[in-house]
């Protein structure tokens, strides 16, 4: 069944997008100068690649309630306001409904076109009618096409709904976005089926109990991967963050100890973050690991070289780890500054709170280099930090760099920690 599906999929494209099966030398192909529709959100054009291209199948994957039909929405009356056609489809919410979310959102401007449609063929008539510049569906899982008896939101109708939009983007030149729902486990039939087939995918993650939001590019055609951009949801919709580190610092107590400010790149883009620790003796028989917003094996590893390499005894101890605001780190970057964490909750000792801290760290207790190092440095100095701890290895990179900044050296974490503390 899976493969028929895929099958049709190459056949229809390859006989509709272009005439000739013949090998083609690579450096005889034209390609147009890539045009590329902004949106005005300048975080979400940014997530794309520098704006939405042209014929581009994108899909936008996330919990249900997280922001994606507000996002979308601000988007096309985005491209709606240059004057050009939108629209936007939902199977969920009846026309009135939406009116409704618009108004809560800044002017809606009346080239935003919507419907309430569930059906495939009914929205392929209502894009050659209107002919928009972008058009969005709201969501994959509501809609129907009546080639299939399955019930919408089942893998086939999925799937094959999204066949047939692909080939209406790549046929028509319209960009569509597709806002697809996942479950944590991404076990319903959902986004992730869709992925391979698909130009972009992006994700909107977030804490439903915070108020910021970060969209997320996994996968890119056009553009690089692991772009972030980060909003927060207010009453107006979403509004754009672009100083995110400043947000991700704003209830950071000083002093405490536990709490460590490091940096990550996220895409192109340093951001600074604060991550937690709470070191505290274990009650019960197996000492308990509790990790959030960052990777859990690591911290398993990062601990068992602080008892190995440095002489800490965490095993009778209970350890807790938060990225404060519910950002996920995954960068080795971060290493050492997950380990100061510990270290400082484990002694009871603050790291001083104009420090940060940056360094890989290897599993015999090497400091090793990270990338980038003058994009963070910069961070850090803008957001008033005024000494930093770093590799060996960058140490000739950086002594320019920032004057202002007080720079310290370690190779070794034994090292590292005698400057920190
Ligand atoms: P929504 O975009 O409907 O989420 P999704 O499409 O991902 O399911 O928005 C979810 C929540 O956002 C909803 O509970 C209400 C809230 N919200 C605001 O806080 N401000 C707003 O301006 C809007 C439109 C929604
Ligand atoms: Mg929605």
């Amino acid at each position: 069944m899976e493969e028929k599906v895929t099958a049709t999929s190459t056949n229809r494209l390859t006989t509709s997008s272009t005439q000739t099966n013949q090998p083609t030398p690579i450096s005889h192909i034209t390609v147009d100068i890539e045009k590329r529709l902004l949106t005005g959100i300048g975080e979400f054009d940014r997530v794309l690649g520098g704006g939405v291209v042209s014929g581009s199948l994108v899909l936008i994957g996330g919990d249900p309630g997280i922001g994606k039909s507000t996002l979308m929405l601000q988007a096309l009356n985005g491209i709606a306001c240059q004057g050009k056609t939108a629209l936007y489809v939902s199977g969920e919410e009846s026309v009135r409904q939406l009116a409704i979310r618009g108004r809560r959102l800044e002017k809606s401007d009346q080239n935003l076109l919507v419907a309430a449609e569930i059906d495939l063929a009914a929205i392929n008539q209502m894009v050659s009618q209107t002919k928009p510049a972008a058009v969005v569906i709201d969501s994959i899982q509501t809609m129907f096409n009546d080639t299939l008896t399955a019930a919408p939101g089942t893998i086939s109708q999925v799937r094959e709904s999204a066949l047939q939009l692909m080939l209406l983007a790549k046929q028509t030149g319209t960009p569509i976005f597709l806002v697809g729902h996942v479950t944590k486990d991404g076990a319903i039939a959902g986004p992730r089926v869709l992925e391979h087939m698909v130009d972009t995918v992006l994700y909107f993650e977030g804490d439903r109990n915070h108020i910021f939001r970060v969209l997320r590019a996994v996968k890119n055609r056009f553009g690089s991967t692991n772009e972030i951009g980060v909003f927060e949801m207010r009453d107006s919709g979403l509004a754009e963050i672009s100083n995110p580190s400043a947000l991700f610092l704003t209830e950071r107590p000083a002093y405490a100890p536990g709490s460590v400010v490091t940096c990550s790149m996220e895409g192109t883009r340093p951001i600074l973050v604060e991550i937690q620790a709470l070191v505290g003796k274990s009650n019960y028989g197996t000492p308990r690991r509790t990790v959030l917003g960052l990777d859990h094996n690591r911290v398993a590893l990062l601990s068992a070289v602080m008892e190995k390499q440095a002489g800490f005894d965490l095993a009778g101890q209970d350890l807790f780890m938060n990225v404060a605001g519910g950002v996920k780190i995954l960068e080795p970057s971060v290493d050492l500054g997950i380990i100061a964490a510990i270290a400082a909750s484990f002694l009871n000792k603050a790291v001083p709170p104009d420090m940060i801290i940056l360094g890989e760290v290897g599993l015999t207790g090497e400091i090793r280099a990270v990338s980038q190092i003058e994009a963070r440095l910069a961070e850090a100095q803008k957001m008033g930090f005024t000494r930093c701890v770093l590799p060996k290895g960058v140490a000739k990179r950086v002594t320019q760099s920032e004057p202002a900044l007080q720079i310290e050296t370690a190779g070794r974490l034994d090292a590292a920690l005698e400057l920190i503390f």
